[in-house]
């Protein structure tokens, strides 16, 4: 690499620095504020990215000591590192409230007058909401209320809020959540994260169709034979079965993970890679993807629940087994869906989409299998054993990507066998990806919404599946369970269901690759 491209890429890979902000976790005592946020923000603490004027207040119900809420994330950050989490550690304050106290506020508002007037400055906030999403009204209303969510002028210095999914359980739900949080917030003040996007394997979708000319000639109806999605999970419920059971798969990964993935694969480039552009054309193609015929669901879309089974040798509970679910749950925890496109460019090519817990293993790619050559020149070979090439990405665990192609093998002269083109991340990078959340985190202090979902988007997905779950919620209070979109079952730790294979014979096995 010469001096010049050394800069470039030393330029193009060095993470902008931001602005000294607030950071008010609500849902501070919570997993996620513990598992993801606080060890994400650790991480870019150690990496230089949280400003030495930046600060992070926990919110929660508990009425902890300070003391008592450090301990409660100390075992999710590397224990190698004392000095440096005694560093962090100083930028960590709690205060208690109740979310629908308004008192709490103003006691949270007077903390950050407090800190602000010692350091001498006015600092961004942001408002991270780990919360469940019921609590969003009880909160959103009084940020404002308290004054702590208002811009002054055009958004110096800013307001952030962060939202998890759920946005909404469907479609009206999603749009009631949206009518309240503008009435207090633009909609350049929400981010509403969907993780997936910022996993690197699922950014690198970007990269490799547009930053890339072989791809993108080939990337339609006219080269492309069909698009298999995967997210499997060997585990299950992982004592969620509060948010789970209500919730079920195309609730949890499929409306937003499984959908992002798509936009990603499937839509047109975006004239540059900036928010409102990049979200225009998932817009778009969300809206492209063909209505669900009800009628005839189960060719279509199928939901399933799992019933026990063994994985390396050790017996798995059914769903209906696990703790707190209700001995009657219709909930699925595998969906499988077979999409259409109808745009000019994907008119045609099923995507196949697929998603369950207690599967197998845990597996997230995306594969994209082109069509045949259009003639075999090799007199012994017909079309029929020729193989298609195949590109895969593979989100995780083994995150990198390969492409299948036919090649010479050593021996006769029609010699011909499939070869694997391989690029692993871990190989050629170490194995230190940086978390999603980290990603995201970053992103909402520098301001910049590229990877967060805006509302519409999210209001085209709910318009593609509220009727689903319609259809599903009715059929199981009627109890029919003959019908198209009847329940079906698969055993715990194996590929899914039987119908899923009925719908499509070609899905990729789970335990194709190791791990
Ligand atoms: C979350 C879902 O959004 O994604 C969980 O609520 C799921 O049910 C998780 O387990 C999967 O994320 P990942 O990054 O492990 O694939």
């Amino acid at each position: 690499m010469s001096i010049q491209e050394n800069y470039w890429q030393q330029s193009l890979c060095a993470e902008s620095r931001p602005q000294p902000n607030l950071l008010v976790v609500f849902g501070a005592s919570g997993d996620l504020a513990r598992r993801k946020l606080l060890p994400a923000l650790f991480q870019l603490f150690r990496r230089g990215l949280l400003h030495e004027h930046s600060y992070i207040i926990g919110c929660a119900r508990s009425d902890v000591k300070q003391s008592r809420f450090f301990d409660g994330f100390l075992e999710f950050l590397p224990e190698e590192e004392p000095e440096q989490i005694e560093i962090f550690q100083r930028r960590l304050s709690y205060v208690q409230l109740d979310y629908d106290e308004q008192a709490g506020y103003e006691r949270l508002a007077e903390h950050i007058d407090a800190l602000q007037s010692q350091i001498g400055r006015q600092l961004n906030h942001l408002f991270y909401l780990a919360t469940p999403a019921t609590l969003y009204a009880q909160i959103v209303p009084r940020l404002h209320s308290s004054g702590l969510s208002q811009e002054v002028y055009s958004g110096k210095p800013w307001r952030h809020v962060v939202l998890e999914k759920p946005f909404g359980s469907d479609l009206e739900s999603a749009e009631n959540l949206d009518r309240m949080l503008h009435k207090s917030l633009h909609e350049r003040q929400i981010y509403r994260i969907d993780h997936y996007l910022g996993k690197e394997t699922v950014q690198n979708i970007l990269m490799l169709r547009f930053a890339n000319i072989v791809f993108e000639p080939l990337w339609n109806s006219n080269f492309i034979e069909h698009v298999q999605i995967t997210a499997a999970e060997s585990v299950g419920l992982e004592q969620r079965a509060g948010y789970y059971d209500g919730a079920g798969q195309l609730r949890d990964m499929f409306q937003n993970h499984m959908l992002a993935m798509l936009s990603l694969v499937a839509m047109e480039p975006p004239a540059q890679f900036e928010p409102e552009a990049m979200r225009d054309e998932q817009l778009k193609l969300m809206r492209a993807i063909r209505p669900l015929p009800i009628n005839e669901i189960d060719k279509y879309l199928l939901r399933a629940q799992y019933t026990a089974g063994s994985k390396d040798g050790l017996s798995l509970p059914a769903y209906l087994e696990e703790e707190n679910v209700p001995p009657d749950s219709k909930t699925e925890t595998y969906v499988a869906a077979k999409l259409f496109i109808d745009n000019w460019r994907w008119r045609g090519v099923p995507f196949y989409l697929r998603s369950g817990k207690r599967l197998s293993r845990k597996l997230s790619e995306i594969a994209i299998t082109f069509k045949k050559p259009p003639h075999s020149i090799f007199a012994q070979l017909d079309m029929d054993s020729l193989k298609e090439n195949q590109l895969v990405l593979n989100v995780q665990p083994e995150e990198g990507m390969s492409l299948a192609i036919q090649a010479k093998q050593p021996g006769s002269k029609l010699c011909m066998g499939s070869l694997n083109l391989e690029f692993s991340y871990a190989k050629q990078f170490g194995a230190q990806i940086p978390d999603a959340y980290e990603r995201l985190l970053l992103d909402c202090m520098l301001g910049d919404q590229t990877l967060f979902i805006r509302s519409d988007v999210i209001a085209e997905a709910w318009k593609l599946l509220t009727p689903v779950l319609q259809a599903w919620q009715k059929s199981d209070s009627l109890k029919q369970y003959d019908c198209p979109c009847a329940l079906q079952y698969y055993q715990a730790g194996s590929e899914g269901p039987e119908a899923a294979v009925q719908m499509f014979a070609g899905w990729r096995p789970l335990r194709a690759t190791k791990g």
